[in-house]
């Protein structure tokens, strides 16, 4: 609330010479793992509403049921007037991205004069395979029921993780979804690179962003697997892995 206030007084001196608030959906992931409430998103659709500025929705690395709903956005009930999707949309696999627009927006652009029509195109729009590949995705999100099948693994890996969420070294343990993140206290500088080379030789890819270290699990992850994973970041944290 405190957030959306800001946003409002923001507004109430730039929302003339604002033409869209861009933002990550509940979580702002390379901003440092940000996880925030969705009455913020709630409460900037109607402040994008009443100062008549667009709000788009960057869901690239949220989308396609990251966060616990196909998109982050539905959990605040809101539809932006642009969403950003990629990544999970053809589950890595190829290439493409889309941007959606509201039919406002579309038939504000939709004409056949040169001058007012959206000629942007790209070389690789609309490619063949990568559409495929989507609709592939597409169809085993919703046959093999993945997103509730997430619940149950978000569920199993935060009941195996009670104990490193309480480590010494964790702080600020957080999870939307089936995103975790958290800092790690004492982090020495070249952590995130050292962190990432120590767990790369055990066979785990993590990528620490400076001393916050976060987890976006492929949706396959096995009870095994998270086992290794927690293991693996305790040794590590245990080892003092920034040290050296
Ligand atoms: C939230 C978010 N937005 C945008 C991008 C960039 O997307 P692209 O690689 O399709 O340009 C990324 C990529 O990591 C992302 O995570």
């Amino acid at each position: 609330r405190r957030c959306a206030k800001a946003l409002e007084e923001h507004f109430e001196r730039h929302a003339a010479e604002t033409a869209a608030l861009i933002v990550e959906p509940l979580v702002q992931c390379a901003g440092g793992m940000a996880m925030y409430d969705a009455e913020y998103l709630h409460r900037a659709r109607e402040l994008c509403d009443r100062f008549d500025v667009h709000l788009i929705a960057d869901e690239i690395a949220v989308g396609f049921g990251r966060t616990g709903t196909l998109f982050a956005c539905e959990q605040a009930g809101i539809a932006p007037d642009f969403l950003c999707l990629s990544k999970g949309l053809t589950g890595g696999y190829l290439p493409l991205s889309v941007v959606l627009a509201t039919d406002r927006v579309y038939q504000a652009f939709y004409d056949d004069k040169l001058e007012r029509g959206f000629l942007h195109s790209h070389s690789f729009s609309g490619n063949p395979l990568a559409c495929r590949a989507a609709l592939a995705v597409l169809d085993i999100l919703e046959e093999e029921k993945v997103l509730e099948r997430n619940r149950n693994t978000a569920a199993t890996l935060n009941r195996r993780a009670e104990g490193l969420r309480s480590h010494r070294r964790v702080a600020h343990f957080r999870n939307t979804g089936m995103i975790w993140a958290f800092d790690v206290r004492q982090a020495k500088p070249g952590f995130s690179r050292d962190f990432y080379r120590r767990a790369v030789e055990t066979g785990v890819l993590l990528r620490p962003l400076g001393a916050t270290v976060y987890w976006m699990p492929p949706y396959v992850i096995g009870e095994a697997e998270i086992d290794f994973l927690l293991d693996t970041v305790t040794k590590l944290l245990e080892a003092g892995s920034e040290s050296r």
